[in-house]
């Protein structure tokens, strides 16, 4: 027996072997030459072998290096990447350093900036498809674009382009320090590239460039938000919103700007001076400095950037204060208990002491005033518990506190954003179908007869994820029926039932400003109106109250431009 880095070795060789037998044989002009036994595209930045499937009548093109990091500054920008002669594009494994989710080991490496593209084979340049552009989640730590998880085959069967790309995650993508060296955002620098080259290359796949649909859940989906708000180019013009919005995360409130010097001391190099620090950090082994980070406690997340004149800036003020986002078509929407899986499993003696009320306020708000802060919570703690406490045997309250304050309320807020920016044309979901392919409730070996559909349960049922290939059963591909089936609707008309049938009987109506219908996507489909109203109406009014009492961060941020 061999271990299974051996076994991937072997692979490995195997196939660069074919690709090297391959090489010899006449390279076609053709897009896909459908001569050899594997596909061959000409671009700009490349000729790339890629495989085809075995599940499928669709290539894949595989850990595509779309960019590199730069050695010299390895938070800093993303640098293009192009090729001469040809790249083999056999392997999806890369990921950038991390805490990886499912076994919680240290992984990655800095040679990680990659793109997997899988196409149809009836794509082509004279008949170009849409393309779905999926950018993973993981609270801007974790992910990665691999086949373990975003697998393509219920996608790509509706005749769509899909791909997905890792970035920079952790202290190389979001370390936000007062230097044009790193001003921040690195790992949002990372996505825009990845775009950037999708846009510029996918017509020689067969794509469609002039449709290009970002998705995204969680994190990823706060990313497709970032983007609507401050990217400039025009490198989509759908997206897909999975339970995330800006407004979910504690962004943009601490952004520490001793980061390196942290980092630097917990890694025994001490020192004051920050350039001193980065320039140490460079040269330590990712692994350790994934360790450091998760050691000290040094928290690195999406920030507003500090100007400077020789710096490539993105976000550039803070998101509350731009007014009108970018044109785009809208699919958006949450799960129907987004806080199931990450209250459910607390321990019990942390769940006792843990304050979610004031967890949720800290989020947003910074009191001056102690007894006004006491004053509200306890309106709060009125609304969700009545005169009860929080015990660990009754999680329910919680479980609402924290998905209306972290999700529920932001992403209601965000469309209302959207339309009041001119957005007319989005369609409003709740996912509440619990199965054997929920991803969350899966991943914490919960039953998926409890509770609803958790944060992220949805994923099984958009994408072939590895280690779910046996459960098939016939209640949860109906699911991923009618998931893929709406979803590339709408990447390929902008409209997810363009046409009814025996899959999807009903009209999706869009959101106006008058009405908030929503699609309730279940066993059943059905239609909803203005959800969890009531909940809503207090968050509306608690806001505003907050709002007039205690500064926002958001808005008091200490790096300026607002
Ligand atoms: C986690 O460990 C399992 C069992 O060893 C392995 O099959 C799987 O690939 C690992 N997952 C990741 C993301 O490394
Ligand atoms: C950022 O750097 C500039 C120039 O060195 C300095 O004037 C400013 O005070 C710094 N800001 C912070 C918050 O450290
Ligand atoms: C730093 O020094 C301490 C004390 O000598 C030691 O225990 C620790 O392993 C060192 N850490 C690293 C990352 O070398
Ligand atoms: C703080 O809030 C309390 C309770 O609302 C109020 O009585 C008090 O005047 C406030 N103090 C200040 C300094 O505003
Ligand atoms: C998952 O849960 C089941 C039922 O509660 C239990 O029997 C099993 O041992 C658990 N598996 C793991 C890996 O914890």
């Amino acid at each position: 027996m061999f271990s299974k880095d051996q076994a991937s070795q072997i692979i490995l060789y195997f196939l660069l072997s074919i690709a090297q037998q391959s090489a010899q044989s006449a390279v076609s002009e053709t897009v896909l030459d459908l001569e050899s036994s594997r596909p061959i595209v000409h671009t700009p930045v490349g000729c790339f072998r890629g495989l085809r499937a075995h599940d499928g009548d669709y290539s894949m093109f595989l850990g595509i290096p779309y960019a590199r990091v730069d050695p010299d500054n390895v938070f800093g920008p993303p640098i293009p990447h192009r090729f001469e002669g040809i790249f083999d594009a056999v392997d999806d494994t890369a990921r950038c350093p991390q805490i990886e989710e499912f076994n919680h080991t240290i992984t990655g490496t800095l040679d990680c900036l990659h793109v997997n593209i899988y196409v149809p084979n009836s794509a082509s340049m004279d008949n170009p498809l849409p393309v779905m552009i999926q950018i993973f989640g993981g609270k801007f730590q974790f992910g990665f674009a691999g086949r373990y998880l975003y697998g393509p085959r219920f996608l790509v069967r509706h005749d769509v382009i899909f791909i997905t790309f890792n970035y920079r995650l952790g202290p190389y993508g979001f370390m936000c320090l007062n230097t044009s060296k790193v001003p921040g955002n690195q790992g949002f620098k990372d996505q825009v590239q990845a775009l950037r080259w999708i846009k510029e290359n996918i017509r020689y796949f067969g794509g469609d460039d002039s449709k290009i649909t970002i998705a995204g859940n969680s994190a990823g989906s706060i990313s497709v938000d970032f983007h609507v708000h401050f990217l400039q180019e025009p490198l989509f013009n759908k997206v897909i919103l999975q339970s995330g919005v800006i407004l979910t995360e504690k962004v943009f409130k601490d952004s520490d700007l001793d980061a390196p010097l942290k980092l630097a001391k917990q890694l025994n190099y001490t020192t004051n001076d920050m350039y001193d620090a980065l320039s140490f950090l460079n040269r330590v082994e990712p692994h350790e400095l994934i360790a450091a980070n998760r050691d000290s406690g040094v928290v690195v997340e999406p920030c507003v950037e500090k100007q400077f004149q020789d710096a490539d800036n993105y976000v550039t003020k803070h998101p509350d204060n731009i007014n009108s986002v970018r044109g785009v078509d809208v699919l958006i929407g949450f799960n129907n208990d987004e806080g199931y899986v990450g209250v459910i499993t607390m321990e019990k003696q942390e769940y006792e002491i843990f304050d979610f009320v004031s967890f949720v306020l800290d989020k947003d708000f910074e009191f001056e005033n102690e007894s006004k802060l006491d004053e509200m919570k306890n309106i709060i703690r009125n609304f969700y518990y009545g005169d009860d406490v929080q015990h660990a045997d009754n999680r329910r309250p919680n479980m609402n506190v924290y998905a209306d304050f972290t999700y529920y309320s932001p992403i209601l807020r965000t469309i209302r954003k959207y339309l009041d920016s001119g957005l007319d044309n989005m369609y409003f979901y709740m996912f509440s179908y619990s199965g054997e392919r929920c991803f969350a409730k899966d991943i914490d070996n919960i039953s998926y007869t409890e509770g609803g559909a958790a944060h992220a349960d949805e994923l099984g049922y958009l994408y072939d994820i590895s280690y779910m290939k046996e459960r098939l059963r016939d209640e949860d591909m109906l699911i991923v029926d009618r998931m893929t089936e709406l979803w590339t609707n709408f990447v390929k008309y902008g409209n997810p039932t363009p046409k009814l049938s025996k899959l999807i009987p009903l009209h999706w109506p869009r959101v106006t400003q008058d009405q908030l219908p929503y699609l309730e996507i279940n066993t059943e489909l059905s239609l909803g109106s203005s959800p969890m109203h009531r909940r809503m109406s207090f968050l509306d009014l608690l806001y505003r109250e907050l709002d007039s009492i205690a500064g926002r961060y958001r808005m008091n941020n200490e790096t300026g431009n607002v």
